[in-house]
């Protein structure tokens, strides 16, 4: 059943938020191919949130009952890099384990859309995890295509 979920803009007040929630759900997008430390991962999550702070970019929360459940890093300065079409980018997305399955992930990445075409930007990209199977469907819902693929060899 679908709760109420609305989105707005974030700010510095919300980073400690997106800290927590970044580093309890950074471990869905390991793969299956690689071994991964655990401080690593976390460690990758608290880079990636530097560099999107340190580019245009926006913020986006997800808030069920004016309480946050989620949130969306959204980069606006990352082009396409084989053809250098301007597009945005969503670095990172996550939503409490407790508020999911409810449309907050949909919701936010629903929203992207707005944001993007107000920055003049015509195309949303992202990467994700082929095993990470909620969020594949998250997109695959959202109307996302595959554009191309990263491809890993274990030696
Ligand atoms: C991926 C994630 C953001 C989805 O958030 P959510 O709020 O649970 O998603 P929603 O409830 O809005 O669901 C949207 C769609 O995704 C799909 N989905 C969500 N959870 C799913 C699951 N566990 N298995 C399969 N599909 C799932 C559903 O099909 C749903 O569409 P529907 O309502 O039409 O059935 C959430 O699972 C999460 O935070 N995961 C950990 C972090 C992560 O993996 N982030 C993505 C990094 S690329």
């Amino acid at each position: 059943m679908n709760a109420t979920v609305a989105v707005r803009r974030g700010d510095r007040g919300d980073r400690d938020f997106v800290r927590d929630l970044g580093r309890r759900s950074a471990t869905s997008s390991i793969s299956a191919v690689r071994a991964a430390r655990y401080d690593d991962v976390l460690e990758a999550f608290e880079r990636l949130a530097q560099f999107v702070y340190g580019r245009r970019h926006d913020v986006l929360i997800a808030e069920e009952n004016g309480e946050r459940v989620g949130f969306l890093l959204l980069l606006y300065d990352i082009p396409d890099e084989v053809t250098l079409t301007d597009q945005a980018f969503v670095a990172y997305t996550a939503v409490e384990p407790a508020a999911r399955g409810r449309g907050a992930g949909r919701a936010l990445i629903t929203a992207v859309d707005a944001y993007a075409r107000a920055q003049g930007l015509r195309y949303v990209s992202l990467m994700v995890t082929d095993d990470n199977a909620p969020a594949r469907t998250l997109y695959d819902k959202a109307g996302f295509v595959t554009e191309r693929r990263m491809m890993t060899k274990a030696l």
